[in-house]
């Protein structure tokens, strides 16, 4: 085998994944296992049994994996696994998983930043694409501008004070009564809507200043529900998709400016969407647009490697084997690990 084989295990929330990628950026085999349905009746996930759940699935799904690449555990070369940030009793699934197997096959075990995953997505499915750029990530849990200078030398710009990007959209579809996870919900209801429908407010929308790289969310997560309930108590009809609409167009406004500005105050030319809300169809269409008229070049993984999954922590695991960057066998879950 010329290319380096990495086998990597993503256990951080509600998908129980294992990945086999060749040379960094060939994906043999992305298996995720999708604890969506049990979550759903909960309206989130409930930790205890995102626990449980990844017990049961993660050997399961690291055969698969195995298989379905057409190798065996003997010709791969490294472990690479999900340290952080995430659910503690979640992460340390994979974790003690990847520790054993790295123990008992002698292989190197590499510890990876599940935020770095989502960005390395993006070299999964852009063979061609290379540092510098800046990266927006924008998951359930994390909303960060990040600098990557180099594979393996990422500068945090900015990040949000309350609630993530994704966050937002989950608790908003929740009053609307979508089931979780409600942002593609939330995405799909608004192309029926008017983004112009109802002024929502638009947070931190500074050029300069400690705040021009951050983000906030719940100021406007209180402002749709209080119009919700102003409605209700009014007995006043509301329109869901002008909600969600409007909803979304103050979200993705806030996003792409500080994108943008990021771009302008690094002077990169390429940037990347990461994270689960990098599935959202108006702000990759919005910050397509608006990045094209500047010049700048955006790339953005596909749905399935927006999600969490295991290929993104592999590609990121790759580099960081190639740094020689590895962790020993008392690697341990850090729930709320940084960039
Ligand atoms: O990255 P991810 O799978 O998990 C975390 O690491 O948090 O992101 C999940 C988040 C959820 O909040 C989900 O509602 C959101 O991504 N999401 C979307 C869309 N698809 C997934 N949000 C807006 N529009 C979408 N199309
Ligand atoms: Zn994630």
């Amino acid at each position: 085998m010329t290319q380096k084989l990495i086998l990597a295990l993503e256990t951080s929330c509600d998908e129980t994944s294992a990945a086999v990628v060749a040379g960094g950026r060939t994906i043999l085999a992305n298996i995720i296992s999708s604890q969506v349905p049990t979550h759903q009746k909960f309206g989130g996930v409930v930790p205890e049994i995102a626990s449980r759940k990844h017990i049961e699935n993660v050997i399961p799904v690291v055969d698969q994996a195995l298989a379905e690449a057409g190798t065996i555990l003997a010709d791969i070369e490294a472990i690479g696994v999900t340290c952080g940030p995430g659910l503690v009793g979640a992460l340390l699934v994979g974790v003690a998983t990847a520790k054993a197997l790295a123990f008992a096959l002698n292989k190197p075990l590499i510890g990876v930043n599940h935020l770095e995953g989502h960005i390395f997505a993006n070299f999964l499915a852009h063979r061609d694409l290379e540092p510098p750029f800046v990266a927006l990530v924008v998951s359930g849990g994390h909303t960060s501008l990040v600098y990557l200078k180099d594979y393996n030398d990422l500068v945090l710009l900015g990040q949000t004070r309350d609630d993530a990007a994704g966050e937002a959209f989950d608790k908003i579809a929740r009053v609307m009564n979508f089931p979780y996870p409600g942002g593609p919900h939330i995405d799909n209801a608004a192309k029926q809507g008017n983004p112009a429908a109802i002024p929502f407010p638009r947070a931190f929308a500074v050029q300069e200043g400690e705040n021009k790289f951050a983000f906030s969310f719940s100021g406007l997560k209180s402002a749709v529900l209080n119009y919700l309930n102003n409605a209700a108590q009014r007995g006043e009809p509301v329109s869901i998709p002008d909600v969600a609409a409007s909803f979304q167009a103050a979200v993705v406004d806030v996003l792409v400016m500080k994108t943008l500005a990021a771009a302008q105050h690094t002077g990169v030319e390429q940037l990347v969407l990461a994270g689960g809300v990098a599935a959202n169809s108006s702000l990759k269409a919005t910050l397509a647009s608006q990045a094209g008229e500047q010049g700048l070049k955006l790339f953005y993984p596909p749905p399935v490697l927006c999600t969490d999954n295991a290929a993104m922590i592999a590609c990121r695991a790759y580099y960081q084997h190639l740094a020689g960057d590895y962790a020993d066998l008392n690697l341990n879950a850090i729930p709320s690990l940084k960039f």
